[in-house]
C-alpha cells in the first residue's frame, strides 16, 4: 500500500467541497497519510484532524519517507499511469513534485500541531460517536478493494458513519489497478440504507485515473450507531512497503 500526499485543493476537487461545506465544521481526514489537507485547513481556520494507522509507526519521519518513496518509485508510477492521464497532474514528474511539496507541508504541520494527527485504524477509530461534522476518506476504501475484503469495507463504512454527525464523503469508487467500480458497492449501499444511512453517488470535477470521477456521500444525520460490536477479526492487507529502504528496483 502506498502512503500518498494530496493537497487541500485536491481534496476540495475530489470531494466537491465548497466554502460552506467547511466553514465552522469539524472535519476528519481518514486516512490522512502525508496529505497536507489538515495543514492548509488549519491556516484557513478550519477545525480539521487527520487519523492514519501509519501515525503510530512513523510520525515526524512520515513526510520524509513519502518524499523519498515517491521519487524512488518514479519508474513504477510511469508504468502504472501510462495511458492514464489525470485531471490533476500533468505527468508523473508533476505528481512527484506536488506530493513532495505536500509531504513537506504535512511534516511541518505534524511537528507544529501534533495533536491534529491521531494514530488510529479503521474499522475502530479512536473517536467518540458524532465527533465530526464531516468525514473525508480518500484512496483507501474501495480503492484498495483488491486487498481489503468486503467485511473490512462494511465495518469501515459503519465506523466512519459512527464518528460523523452529518456526512461521510469517499473517493474514489474504483479499484485502483482494475479501473472498475468496487464490485460490492451497491450491496454495501443497500445494507447501509437499511441501517438508516442513505447514500448518493455524485460526479466530481476530478479524476485520478480515467473514469474515477465519482464520490460516495453517506448521510449520517439520522443514524444512531448501536453500541460497538465485539471486536471481530477483519482480514486486511494494509501493509505499507517502503521500497526505497528495501533497496528493491523501483520498477518491481
Ligand atoms: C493512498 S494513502 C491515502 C492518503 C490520503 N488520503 C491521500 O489521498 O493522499 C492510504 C493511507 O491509508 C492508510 N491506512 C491503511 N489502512 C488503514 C486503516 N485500516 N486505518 C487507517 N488508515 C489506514 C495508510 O497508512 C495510508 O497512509
Amino acid at each position: 500500500m502506498l502512503v500518498s500526499a494530496r493537497s487541500f485543493e485536491e481534496y476540495r476537487a475530489m470531494f466537491a467541497l465548497t466554502d460552506r461545506d467547511l466553514a465552522g465544521r469539524r472535519v476528519l481526514d481518514c486516512p490522512g497519510g502525508a496529505a497536507s489537507f489538515v495543514a492548509e485547513a488549519g491556516r484557513r481556520g478550519i477545525d480539521a484532524v487527520a487519523v492514519d494507522r501509519q501515525y503510530a509507526h512513523h510520525r515526524g519521519e512520515l513526510g520524509l519517507l513519502v518524499e523519498r518513496e515517491t521519487a524512488f518509485k518514479r519508474e513504477l508510477l510511469v508504468q502504472e499511469t501510462a495511458g492514464y492521464p489525470s485531471s490533476w497532474y500533468a505527468d508523473v514528474d508533476d505528481l512527484i513534485r506536488q506530493w513532495t511539496a505536500n509531504a513537506r507541508d504535512f511534516r511541518a504541520d505534524i511537528a507544529a500541531r501534533p495533536d491534529r494527527y491521531v494514530a488510529g485504524s479503521l474499522p475502530e477509530l479512536p473517536f467518540a460517536d458524532d465527533s465530526f461534522d464531516l468525514v473525508l476518506s480518500s484512496h483507501l476504501i474501495f480503492s484498495y478493494g483488491n486487498r481489503l475484503d468486503e467485511e473490512f469495507h462494511r465495518a469501515a463504512l459503519l465506523d466512519l458513519a459512527r464518528v460523523a454527525r452529518r456526512e461521510v464523503r469517499l473517493f474514489p469508487l474504483v479499484v485502483y489497478d482494475t479501473g472498475v467500480r468496487y464490485p460490492g458497492l451497491e450491496r454495501l449501499r443497500e445494507e447501509l440504507a437499511g441501517l438508516g444511512i442513505p447514500s448518493r453517488v455524485q460526479r466530481v470535477a476530478y479524476e485520478f485515473q480515467p473514469g474515477d470521477d465519482e464520490m460516495l456521500v453517506l448521510s449520517c444525520a439520522d443514524h444512531r450507531a448501536p453500541a460497538r460490536p465485539v471486536r471481530r477479526a477483519v482480514a486486511v492487507d494494509d501493509r505499507v512497503r517502503w521500497r526505497h529502504r528495501e533497496g528493491v528496483p523501483s520498477g518491481s
